[in-house]
């Protein structure tokens, strides 16, 4: 069944074209327009120019999406778009965008969770993933884990009580002079630091240790403000004892010392409490997906517990971690093959709880 999706929930407008049957899963065209340039002006995203940039990119993308693809859109079954989770302008315009074709082309509306479509990116590469499983997403807005019993019915079991993980690398990265989004500079930062650590400069008694995210009980739930509140207070600590003014450059090595320490906790704590959840639910498949989970040191800590506790690790590779329009297409099938289908009436919701009331009164 070929599947056009279209991605709109934060600031990347994205739409994809995907072939998906029982025995195919396949990515005929990814395009994603992003807008991170201009909010990294502003430091962080602006709802109010992301809004207005998906509604100049989305037609373009989509046009490309269809083309590179090598289809007519007329061979197209089903649009599917992401309605919720996300900046609600932001929803509206691929929500509207998507309505409009598919009322057009004749063919079912779907609509598409994110928190589901990122973990869903995992089906492309191993025909073998199937429901039950546990899905660990995280992201810029979300830190959740989740049992999956079918494609499309997920159960939270464990959650971030205040910061996302993204959030919490973006903050501390843009206290320290990185440009936003800062996450894949830390990540690059952290291995600098891993290796000043191993190769002399930064002596054992030296290094920074950052409290973990994992909170102290016998949940599955995450607290990273704690965490992201000590980084930051570090910075201006050191900034402060070296003379260096707000917003003035830190020395390289104490930045790779500050990325390392605070990835160290945010991997540790992250498979401190993914352990706990493998051993209590017994579960023998874990995914990990959304933008973080193109953090190479969370990929190597995961995999690591994955082997050790025999687990079989489903993980996109980094190209799909972030927010796209293929991850949209694969969830969109599987909600397809559950029965779901909206009317013209559909609605976006900037939270997951808005759009469980609306499905609850069978407004989806
Ligand atoms: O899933 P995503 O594209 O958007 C949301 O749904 O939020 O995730 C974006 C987040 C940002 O916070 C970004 O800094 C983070 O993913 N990110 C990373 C890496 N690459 C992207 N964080 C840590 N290490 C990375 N390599
Ligand atoms: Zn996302």
């Amino acid at each position: 069944m070929l599947i056009l999706a279209i991605e709109s929930s934060c600031d990347e407008t994205a739409a994809a074209v995907v072939s998906m049957g029982e025995n195919e899963r396949k990515i005929l065209s990814n395009v994603v327009a992003s807008q991170v340039e201009t909010h990294a002006l502003y430091g962080g995203v602006v709802p109010e120019i992301a809004s207005r940039a998906h509604i100049e990119a989305v037609s373009h993308v989509v046009r490309r999406a269809v083309s590179e693809a090598g289809v007519e859109l007329s061979q197209i079954e089903a649009v599917g778009v992401t309605y919720s989770p996300g900046l609600i302008g932001c929803l509206l315009v691929g929500v509207n965008f998507a309505k409009s074709l598919a009322f057009s082309l004749g063919v079912p509306l779907i609509p598409v969770d994110h928190i589901k479509s990122h973990t869903a990116a995992a089906y492309f590469f191993d025909m073998s993933l199937s429901a039950p499983f546990l899905s660990l997403v995280v992201s810029g807005g979300h830190t959740s884990l989740y049992n999956v019993t079918e494609p499309s019915v997920y159960t939270e079991i464990g959650s971030t009580r205040d910061d996302a993980a993204g959030e919490a690398f973006d903050k501390v990265g843009r206290v320290m002079g990185l440009t936003y989004p800062g996450g894949a500079a830390m990540d690059r930062l952290c291995t600098e630091g891993l290796s000043n650590r191993e190769s002399g400069p930064r002596a054992r008694e030296d290094q920074i240790v950052f409290p973990s995210p994992a909170i102290n009980d016998d949940t599955f739930d995450y607290s990273f403000s704690g965490l992201k509140t000590c980084a930051v207070n570090h910075i201006h600590n050191w900034r402060q004892k070296h003379s260096v003014a707000d917003k003035g450059e830190i020395d390289r090595g104490e930045m790779a010392e500050i990325a390392c320490a605070f990835t160290q906790a945010v991997v540790s704590g992250i498979c401190k409490k993914l352990e706990l959840a493998l051993e209590s639910t017994g579960e023998k498949r874990l995914v990990l997906a959304g933008g973080v989970a193109a953090n190479s040191h969370l990929r190597r800590g995961v995999r690591e517990l994955c082997e050790k506790k025999g687990v079989t690790l489903y993980v996109p590779p980094v190209s799909l971690c972030g927010d796209n329009g293929a991850m949209v297409g694969a969830q969109c099938y599987f909600e397809y093959l559950s029965g779901v289908r909206a009317s013209t009436d559909l609605n976006a919701y900037a939270s997951g709880e808005g759009a469980a009331a609306a499905a609850a009164l069978k407004k989806i």
